[in-house]
Order: C-alpha cells, then structure tokens, then sequence
C-alpha cells in the first residue's frame, strides 16, 4: 500500500471484514473468507467474508423482515435518509476516492470527478423523489359506480447483483432508487470490488438506516449471486454485468417469475463525419475508448470515420493514445490505472491476440503480453491498442473487450455509417460527431441504442434515463423512469352503490 492513504482509509482496508446482515456486521457461514487485491501490484490487500447460500437465506429474511417496516416510513424520511447518505458520501469524498483507486485500479482524479459526486447526486436525486410516488384516479370506461384509485407500491425485497467497473457508483444506480420506492435491498458487490460496498453499508448505518433496509454480501457469483437470482423470498433481480450472466440469472429467475432489469453491455459505435470538430472529435473518442481502462459498458471502441478525414483521425486519436501515462491510481500523475484482475487483463490481452490474428492493425499498442510500469511491479496493466483493418466479423468488432482496446475504420455514406453502427447485436450507446444539424437528428432516429450522445460522450447525470436495448438488456437506470423498475401499481375499486 502506497504511504499516502488517509488514515481513515488505511484503519478501514485493515478491518477484518464482514458481511452485513440486519444491520450488522457478520461472519458468513463456516468462516469462510477471500483475498482482496490491490491490481497495481497484485499484493493482498484485505480479505473479507465469503458468502455462500446460507448467508443468502439470512440476508433475505432480514430484507424481508425490515420491509413493512422501511415501506410504512413516511416518505419525506425515507428521502431525508437517502439524502443524508448522499451527503455523507460526498464528505467522505477523499477516503472514496482512495478506496475505489485501491480496490479497482482507477485514477483518484477520475473517481474525483466521476464516481463519488454521481453517487452522491444519486442518492439525493432519488431522495428526492422519495416523495413524489403518487396513484392516479380512474374515470371507468363503462360508467361504473365506482371510485377507482391506483397505488404505487414497492415490489418488495430486492437483490443487485453489480459488477467491478464502478463498484461505489453501481451501488448507487441500485440502492437510490430501490430504497426510495420502499424497497428493501440484498446487495452483492462483485468479488474483485467489494470494499467501498461495505463502507457505504457502515455510512447507512450510521445516518440511521434501520436494521435490514440494506444488506450486503460480499462473495462470488456460482456461491452468492446465483442462490439470490433462484431464491423464493426475493421478488426482484437488478443486475448489470456480462450478458451471459444476465442471460444465466434470467433462467435461474424464472422459476421463481421475479422481476429482473439488466443492464448488460454492448459494443457502441462513434460515427465520425467529415464535417465534425475533429479535435473535439478525436478527444471525445479516446474518452469514449480509454476512460476506466476501457472498463465501461458504453465503451465506444467501434469508431468509423467518414473517409475524407479518416487518416487525419487515425493519425490525431493514435498520437492522443500515446500520450497515456500508466501507473498506479493513486498516483496523481497516472492516466490510465491497470485493469480490475488478472483474469480481466488475461481476457483482453486474449482478445488482443485474436485481432492480430485476424489481420488488424495495431497502429498504437498491439503487445499481447502485460505491460511493464515502473513502480507497479505485478499490476495488471495493459498497453492502451489501437486498431485499423480489423475484419467486420471478428471477436474485437463483435465481442465486448473492456479493456484499453479501439477499432477505427471508414465509411462513405450516412447510410452506410448508421448501417455499421447497427451492425451488432448490443444497442447500449452512441456517438454522433457532425455540426449538421439535420444529420445529427437523422442519424439519432436511426441508431438502434438507449442512449445516443451527439458532440459529447460518455456523459451521465443522475436524472437522465440510461439502459439498453436488444442484447444490452432491458430496465432503465437514472431519471424518473427508474422508479418504474421498483414499483408495482395496484388498482383499488371501491364501490359507490
Ligand atoms: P460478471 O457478469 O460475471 O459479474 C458481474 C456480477 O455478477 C458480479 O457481482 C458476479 O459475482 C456476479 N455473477 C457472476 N456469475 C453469476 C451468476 N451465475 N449468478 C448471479 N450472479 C453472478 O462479469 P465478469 O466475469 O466480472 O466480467 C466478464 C466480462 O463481463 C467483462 O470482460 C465485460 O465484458 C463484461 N462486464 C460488463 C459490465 C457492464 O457494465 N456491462 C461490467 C462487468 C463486466
Ligand atoms: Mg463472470
């Protein structure tokens, strides 16, 4: 561990970490433990409880012990303590930062201006709306002497299942707006992330969550997920994460018909046209690709220029992709942390070798083997790639790599350009560059995604829907919309005669 952590930081990593049931910390089951690495250097940072099926039958029950309670809570409190989370978070700012930078490898300034304020927003957004869940009154149809009224209702105990991307800031996409519908939540932060998961658990306490409203199993997806997507007491799954796990948490669901969103990915496009700022351009892409190690769901590694610019482009994003600094997060000088894992780096670096294979080009990058950082002896680091001539068909244009991984290749025609950007099976995100506005509207219509940024990309605000389509799953996370996922209407007759 670097010397520069806080104290606070230093003392909570140290922790013999629990999991946290009915509002308190506690062994799983049997003991069991597992390690939990720093990925600047592969060095064991902690361990923390390794939860397992039983945990999962406790963890539920106290949801579901808590809920007639946290439901019946006037809503204004319901908001006020979602609302002081949200401060807390934002005045424990510095510990956050360090503790994400730690667990997840990202740079301190990007969890900065990133994750800890949209998770502090996050909270306070959906206090707010806390107390805005309002029915409706029918007129019927038919005339009949009735009063008919709806009621918006909790759906009743929910489990997240979140990946290591984000580890604070998907905790917030969750809990803010499932705890403000009167939900109670089951959360299980992944295993390579679970420590920020754990302090906000502690935060929720300390501004007076009640017991159970919020509990957190720490473990792996085979031993704690998958009993939380079967299991009978829990009505509804929110996950984000790999497609085929989506798909493996759908079927284990169904038996059960809980309600499920996902949010699961995809392989977004950046349609550049001639007549874009191409600084503006080319720094919007390399964000698009880069940001996070490449470790984003809206990754925009699919980039297709219009031809009159192309190689102007390709030669302006690639010496941009040299400027990268890799290091470790907590390094202030550091660009680009290394990625979450071992396994993660092994994946991409695997997905490196198999566009060379094909034939792509690697116009910056291109090393299959772990990159070497002075300083980070034993992180998993990966040298930022850039691509040219990659086969339509092949696992990098096809397959999510998250990882520091783009593609570039031309286009001639709009038509051609939405064609390309349509030409996947994910439909999460989009990036249009034009300073036509009429191609900008055009294309926006006909890009087959839930989010299409036009001049900009990659930007988040806790009021605006965000979710895919097709492949990338279903259920919309942010906005008001995002309540729709944890509620459930009611209608109410009561007869007039
Ligand atoms: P994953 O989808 O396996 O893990 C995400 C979460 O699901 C973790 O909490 C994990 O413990 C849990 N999980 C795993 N298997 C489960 C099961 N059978 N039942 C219930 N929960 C389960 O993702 P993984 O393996 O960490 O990463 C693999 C790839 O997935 C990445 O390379 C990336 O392409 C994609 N991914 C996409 C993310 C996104 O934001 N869309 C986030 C993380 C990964
Ligand atoms: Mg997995």
């Amino acid at each position: 561990m670097k010397a520069d952590l806080l104290a606070s930081v230093r003392t909570f990593v140290a922790t013999e970490h629990q999991l946290f049931v009915g509002g308190e910390p506690r062994p799983a089951h049997g003991g069991a433990r597992f390690d939990v690495q720093d990925p600047a250097s592969g060095a064991v940072l902690t361990t923390v409880a390794r939860a397992g099926a039983a945990d999962v039958d406790d963890a539920v029950a106290a949801a579901r012990a808590a809920l007639p309670g946290w439901r019946r809570l006037p809503a204004g409190e319901r908001g006020r303590l979602l609302w002081e989370l949200g401060n807390r978070i934002e005045a424990l700012a510095a510990e956050f930062l360090q503790l994400e930078a730690l667990d997840n490898g990202k740079p301190t300034g990007e969890a900065a201006a990133v994750d800890v304020p949209l998770t502090a927003n996050g909270f306070r957004y959906f206090g707010g709306l806390a107390t805005k869940i309002e029915g409706v009154t029918i007129p019927t149809y038919g005339g009949l002497p009735v009063h008919v009224s709806t009621r918006r209702e909790p759906v009743g105990v929910v489990a997240a299942i979140i990946p290591w991307n984000f580890p604070l800031l998907n905790c917030a996409y969750k809990l803010a707006p499932a705890l403000a519908a009167g939900n109670t939540v089951v959360l299980k932060p992944a295993e390579q992330t679970p420590l920020s998961a754990l302090r906000l658990a502690q935060l929720a306490a300390e501004v007076g969550f009640p017991p159970g409203v919020l509990n957190v199993l720490t473990g792996f997806g085979p031993e704690a997920g998958a009993p939380l997507a079967a299991h009978p007491d829990v009505d509804k799954i929110t996950f984000t994460g790999e497609n085929s796990t989506g798909r493996s948490i759908l079927a284990a669901s169904g038996g059960t018909m809980k309600r499920v969103s996902l949010e699961l990915g995809g392989k977004s496009p950046s349609l550049v046209f001639a007549d874009a700022d191409l600084d503006a351009a080319v720094e919007g892409t390399f964000g698009a690709v880069y940001f996070n190690q490449g470790q984003c769901c809206v990754a925009g590694a699919r980039i297709f220029v219009q031809r009159p610019v192309y190689d102007a482009f390709v030669e302006a994003l690639a010496a941009r992709v040299h400027q990268v600094r890799l290091g470790s997060g907590l390094d202030p000088a550091t660009t680009m942390g290394p990625l979450v894992s071992a396994s993660q780096r092994d994946r991409v670096l695997g997905l490196v070798r198999s566009g060379l294979a094909a034939g792509a080009k690697p116009v910056v990058g291109g090393a299959t083997d772990p990159a070497e950082v002075d300083g980070c002896p034993g992180g998993y680091f990966v040298e930022p790639t850039l691509f040219v001539d990659a086969p339509p068909d092949s696992d990098i244009m096809r397959r999510e790599i998250f990882g520091p991984v783009g593609m570039v290749a031309p286009f001639d025609t709009e038509q051609e350009a939405v064609a390309l950007a349509n030409d996947t099976e994910f439909g999460l995100a989009a990036g249009v560059w034009t300073r036509d506005v009429g191609r900008a509207h055009r294309v926006s219509d006909e890009i087959r995604a839930g989010v299409v940024w036009v001049n900009i990309y990659g930007w988040f605000d806790v009021a605006v829907p965000f979710g895919g389509f097709r492949a990338s799953g279903y259920g919309k996370e942010h906005g008001i919309e995002a309540l729709d996922a944890y509620l459930q209407t009611k209608a109410v007759w009561m007869g007039l005669s």
